[in-house]
């Protein structure tokens, strides 16, 4: 190619990136420019103390602990023995040292391929107390090992409470970052966006191994407040090459959900009270069209929500249903045809999601009068719809999905792909606010904070004073 040629070329390109700026500009939401700094992606070697085994014959690891009932006053408590299956009673009480109190839980065990899991105890511990410190034992004599935690306020519509968003943890350096940070923030409970350990990433007898690390790994957290879990497509592991067909087994068989105090005849969807929050977890990789079991199921739970109890309606699911992301697009879609109707109806206010590897904030909007024969297909600002929050950026050894589409579609207030967790700091039953905090900068900052208004209590009132004054709702329509 002739240098003048080149020439032209680059001043057309150049052209057409200023042009490109200036369309970008246009838009209203904001893509972040942060240039992050990162650890490697790739999994902490076994070795690593993070993953050490505790001492003793048949010591519990992977402790970890789940909400064990409708309204929080119950916790299932799990963990597992390596030696032989041995008790799988908790001892309890609400003084360190003094356990007046136990529960007889059952045991489990599977295998994977040629992999033997240890013995998996789940143990239902309930009749708890609101708002109290509990310390728990677990395992025999020497091997014994001790925690506590703290149960939740009573529902009530003013009940404050914290609520930390992880998603897509994996088991690497910056998924260490991401769980010490969220430890520093005062999230009371985590909810779980899916995509737990990563070990479907292994082979083998490997794949078993690594759920056992990330057991251990994360236990630093899931032994002192309940984590609330969601299926992702990490948690599938239909592998049939090696002779593993049987969909989220190794997932199933480690983690507990209360979803029979919610009606649900699968544990991969249920839902919970907790403080003022009325929390449903969906599964994005179970049939969900009409008539499924996951369809009804969420069709009557809607129905047994109650706003005067639980103002806070959240929605947690793997695949997020707005996504500006060129990572996974779309893949929500299929659940948002059977269920965004509803989400608007019923008025949720924040639906959170993971998958993709970043944090996305949307705006409330709503796609749902398109249907096949008429033209709308087209997101439009509705101030009954929830705002859509992905965060998937948890820090597995996937890496981070930096490519976002351009310009910036209407929907997506904020985006920006780094590692890190969210906290929902529920105030009452009008005010809540929404803080993602991006690994680099520390626990204190905040990299996305909003404040958003009960879709129930507050959206009412502030639609009557917007009237009042002429406002338009463009702008305004985070709240
Ligand atoms: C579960 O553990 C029992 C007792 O050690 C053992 O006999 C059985 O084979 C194990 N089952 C699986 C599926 O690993
Ligand atoms: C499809 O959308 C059009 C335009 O919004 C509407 O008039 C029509 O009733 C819809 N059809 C169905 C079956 O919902
Ligand atoms: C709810 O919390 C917000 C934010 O902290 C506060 O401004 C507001 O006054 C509170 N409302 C009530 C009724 O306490
Ligand atoms: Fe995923």
């Amino acid at each position: 190619m002739a240098p003048g040629v080149q020439f032209t070329l680059f001043q057309l390109l150049l052209t057409l990136f200023l042009i490109l700026d200036l369309v970008k500009k246009g838009g209203a939401g904001i893509t972040s420019t942060f240039t992050r700094s990162q650890w490697q992606s790739f999994d902490i070697p076994l070795d690593n103390k993070v993953f050490a085994i505790p001492t003793g014959y048949n010591a519990p690891q992977q402790v970890r602990i789940t909400q064990g009932d409708y309204d929080g006053k119950a916790v299932i408590i799990s963990w597992v023995t390596a030696d032989e299956p041995g008790p799988s009673k908790v001892q309890y009480g609400t003084s360190e040292k003094k356990y007046d109190l136990s529960a007889d839980g059952k045991v489990t065990n599977y295998t994977f391929y040629n992999y033997k899991s240890g013995y998996i105890h789940h143990c239902l511990v309930d009749g708890l107390e609101y708002e109290t410190k509990y310390y728990y034992k677990i395992g025999l004599s020497a091997s014994s090992r001790e925690f506590w935690f703290q149960t939740p306020p009573k529902i009530d519509p003013d009940s404050p409470f914290t609520f930390g968003i992880i998603g897509d943890l994996g088991q690497t350096y910056n998924s260490l970052s991401t769980l010490e940070h969220y430890m520093q923030s005062g999230g009371q409970t985590v909810l779980f966006v899916g995509d737990l350990s990563y070990a479907d990433r292994y082979q083998y007898n490997d794949v078993g191994i690594r759920w056992d690390s990330w057991g251990r790994f994360t236990e630093r957290s899931t032994a002192y407040q309940p984590w609330i879990w969601s299926a992702g497509n990490h948690e599938i592991e239909y592998m049939p090459d090696v002779g593993e067909v049987i969909p989220f087994k190794s997932y199933l068989h480690r983690y507990s959900t209360p979803y029979l105090a919610s009606r649900s005849n699968n544990p991969l969807w249920y839902a919970i009270r907790r403080a003022s929050a009325h929390i449903i977890v969906l599964s994005s990789y179970s049939p969900h069209v009409k008539y499924t079991p996951q369809w009804q199921w969420l069709r009557d739970e809607l129905k047994r929500v109650d706003r005067k109890k639980t103002p806070w309606l959240i929605v947690v699911m793997h695949v997020p249903i707005y996504n500006s992301n060129q990572a996974h697009f779309m893949e929500g879609e299929s659940i948002r045809v059977v269920f965004e109707r509803w989400f608007v109806h019923y008025r949720v206010d924040f639906i959170f999601a993971g998958h993709v590897h970043a944090y996305e904030r949307s705006y409330r909007i709503s796609n749902i009068r398109y249907n096949v024969s008429s033209g709308d297909r087209y997101p439009v600002p509705d101030r009954s719809a929830p705002v859509y929050v992905t965060v998937g950026d948890g820090g597995n050894q996937e890496g981070l999905a930096g490519r976002f589409w351009d310009p910036q579609p209407e929907y997506s207030a904020f985006r920006e792909a780094s590692y890190g967790h969210s906290t929902l700091e529920i105030k009452n039953r009008t005010h809540s606010f929404l803080h993602w905090h991006r690994n680099d900068d520390g626990q204190r900052v905040p990299a996305d904070s909003v404040v958003f208004l009960n879709r129930h209590w507050a959206s009412n009132l502030r639609r009557r004073k917007l009237k009042k004054n002429h406002l338009k709702a463009r702008g305004e329509i985070n709240f």
